[in-house]
């Protein structure tokens, strides 16, 4: 089931350029599904429409099958089942202290209070940031503002979570642990995850499903394996391999080794060199 649609979503901002020109895409629920693109492909821009906050030129945008209503009641209706982390956690963080800041979409929902703190403090320690709770968001390093603007998405509980560039500013560990929790919210929740990210070699690692986006249009759609089946189409956008990828290409193409390079993620790639090892192919 698609649980988001654009039908011919376009979006021009008032310097009378086109951000978006007929977008045609469907997220399916349950599915982690990446939208890649260069900078100024439209990817932001595409996001802001799909929750709201950005009001479609022409065209459409649909969750759960119904076109999306722009009053304020639908708009609060949405935001709450379709959460969204900016790409600029100084967009997304207001409040005093990090507790303050993450528990606030908990409280707007009307809970309980101790359902309030049971949910923050969990959301806290999903992205490691329990221990700054009393501290000022406006003292936070890069990072963990990105971690606690994801953690005030996350106390929320929506069905679906839009991360704009997720991994940008986190370490490395802080990008494993990020991904392998929304992978989580994902497989156990049956939540819908959809990120954009120039960090291309986590892509295949995660995706479900991929969208490539080019100067405000779709360029192609499909599962990690047929996106990177195609390396020139990539680059030719901006766009690059998995590194894994890129070393199968070159033992592919430079040294005439049959393998195929769509395997993108270590594991498939380490699969693909076993296979010729073992039989003697490369002996
Ligand atoms: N407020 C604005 N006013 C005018 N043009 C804008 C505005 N915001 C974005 N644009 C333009 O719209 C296009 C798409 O921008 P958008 O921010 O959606 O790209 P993006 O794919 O998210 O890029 P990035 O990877 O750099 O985040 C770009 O050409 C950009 O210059
Ligand atoms: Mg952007």
């Amino acid at each position: 089931m698609n649980i988001i649609e654009t039908e011919k979503l376009s979006y021009k901002y008032d310097d009378g350029s086109y951000a978006l020109r007929d977008v045609d895409l469907t997220f399916e629920k349950g599915r982690i599904t990446s939208v890649l693109g260069a900078n100024g492909a439209g990817k932001s821009t595409l996001f802001l429409n799909m929750n709201g906050v950005l009001h479609p030129t022409n065209g459409k945008v649909r969750f759960c099958g119904e076109d999306i209503k722009y009053d304020k009641k639908s708009l609060n209706e949405l935001r709450r089942r379709v959460g969204i982390v900016f790409q600029d956690p100084d967009d997304q963080l207001f409040s005093a202290s990090v507790f303050q800041d993450v528990s606030f979409g908990a409280m707007n929902l009307k809970l309980d209070r101790s359902e309030v703190i049971s949910r923050t403090e969990s959301a806290l320690k999903r992205v490691g940031i329990e221990h700054l709770k009393d501290n000022p968001t406006h003292a936070l390093s890069f990072g963990q503002k990105k971690r606690a603007a994801i953690a005030g998405i996350l106390v929320m509980r929506p069905e679906v979570i839009i991360l704009d560039e997720p991994t940008a500013g986190l370490d490395p560990m802080g990008v494993s642990s990020l991904m392998g929790l929304l992978k989580d919210i994902c497989r156990s929740e049956g939540a819908t995850i959809i990120i954009s990210t120039h960090d291309i070699d986590v892509v295949p690692v995660y995706s479900d499903y991929i969208y490539v986006l080019d100067k405000g249009e779709v360029l192609k759609g499909g599962t990690p394996e047929e996106i990177f089946r195609d390396p020139d189409a990539l680059r030719a956008h901006n766009l690059r391999l998995p590194r894994i990828a890129h070393l199968l290409e070159v033992l592919n193409k430079a040294d005439g080794i049959d393998l195929d390079f769509s395997k993108s993620t270590i594991s498939a790639a380490r699969r693909e060199l076993l296979k010729l090892i073992r039989t003697d192919t490369i002996l």
